[in-house]
């Protein structure tokens, strides 16, 4: 007797998203992951996947500006979204001032868990341009890291926020 459910597949799904600025349009299986679909569909591999359960971090994206977990959201959840993942931050040779400060302060070693790092500050500094130290650390809470340790991410922390100050005061200086 033939199994009516085996070999059986679901139907795909048209969605249409905007990422790092780019729309994208694309079928997609419904159970696809928005990590999947960035990383093996779009080429994006800057999002890292770790635990796949939503607890590390690594895989830290912006939709909409704010942070989402792209191992709990499927793409299908992202129609009609801007989502923006660790590459339209910034690039080789031209490093967003959060990633240069990472790397300043050697917040990071072997790097897994920074972009989703990156992401997470990003998000906290667009609103919190002067953070306190424990709005820092509360804000992270959520990223981990095995290999770093949290003090030097902290100071990594503290001089992009400082550097993106700075820029921005003298951006308003000559506007003046
Ligand atoms: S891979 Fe998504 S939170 Fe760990
Ligand atoms: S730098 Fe290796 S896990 Fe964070």
């Amino acid at each position: 007797m033939t199994n009516p459910v085996a070999g059986t597949r679901p139907a795909l799904h048209a969605i249409r998203v905007t990422v790092n600025g780019v729309v994208h349009e694309a079928s997609v299986d419904p159970r696809t992951t928005l990590a999947d679909f960035v990383r093996g569909d779009l080429g994006l591999g800057g999002t890292h996947v770790g635990c796949e359960h939503g607890v590390c971090g690594a895989c830290t994206i912006l939709v909409e500006g704010e942070t989402a977990r792209a191992c709990l959201m499927l793409a299908v959840q992202a129609d009609g979204r801007s989502i923006t993942t660790i590459e339209g931050i910034g690039a080789e040779g031209a490093l967003h001032p959060i990633q240069q400060a990472f790397v300043d302060e050697r917040g990071l070693q072997c790097g897994f868990c920074t972009p989703g790092f990156v992401m997470t500050v990003h998000e906290l500094l667009a609103t919190r341009p002067d953070p306190s130290d424990e709005e820092i650390l509360d804000h992270l809470g959520g990223n981990l890291c095995r290999c770093t340790g949290y003090e030097s991410i902290l100071r990594s922390v503290r001089l992009a926020a400082r550097r993106l100050r700075e820029a921005k005061a003298a951006g308003a200086e000559e506007k003046a």
